[in-house]
């Protein structure tokens, strides 16, 4: 299934600087770091969590490409659990936490063909990112068998208003 079918906002393309230059128009305004966030967890405990709950667990937390990709892996938990680290950084990173309607469904993280993940957000997350003047959301993440962490950033022109508002 295609994630654009289902409202998924489209990363900015990787060949475009994700950073400033000093050259810009009202059109491409330069973009600067308006958020950081982190987060780690263990790897057995997203497996309990399938354990316990299956799909329904998956189905509430993962969209239909995330859990593709991670059935698609041998160690499906580390990249089940990558992924939930992924969506507790960038909630950080944007600063709202989970709510304003935000589902854990509407951050997708998906690979490019390189391995590299990108940031797709539709739903509720695209509506505050888009409040929040925040363009652009870069992640990286590591696993291993115990643990998993994941690294977000986000980019934007402005702060427009107070994130926990
Ligand atoms: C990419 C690489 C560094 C991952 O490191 P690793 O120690 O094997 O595994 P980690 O647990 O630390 O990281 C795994 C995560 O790295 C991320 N990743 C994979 N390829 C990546 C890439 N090209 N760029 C950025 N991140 C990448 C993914 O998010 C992956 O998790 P996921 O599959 O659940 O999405 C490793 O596979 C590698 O050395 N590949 C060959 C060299 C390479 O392509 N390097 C590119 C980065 S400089």
């Amino acid at each position: 299934m295609d994630s654009a079918a289902h409202g998924f906002a489209a990363q900015r393309p990787l060949s475009q600087p994700a950073t400033t230059s000093n050259v810009s128009t009202n059109d491409n305004p330069p973009l600067s770091v308006v958020g950081i966030g982190t987060d780690i967890v263990e790897c057995l405990r997203i497996a309990q969590m399938i354990e316990r709950h299956g799909e329904l667990f998956i189905n509430r937390v993962y969209t239909p490409l995330e859990i593709r990709y991670c059935q698609s892996r041998k160690a499906s938990t580390q990249h089940y659990a990558g992924r939930w680290a992924a969506k507790e950084a960038i909630l950080k990173a944007i600063g709202t936490g989970w709510r304003r309607g935000i589902s854990w469904r509407d951050v997708e993280v998906r690979n490019d063909s390189g391995g590299r993940p990108l940031v797709g957000m539709r739903g509720g997350a695209r509506d505050a990112i888009e409040h929040l003047g925040i363009r652009q959301i870069l992640v990286s993440i590591s696993h291993c068998r115990s643990h998993a962490t994941a690294y977000a950033i986000a980019l934007g022109t402005e702060q427009k208003s107070n994130p926990g508002d």
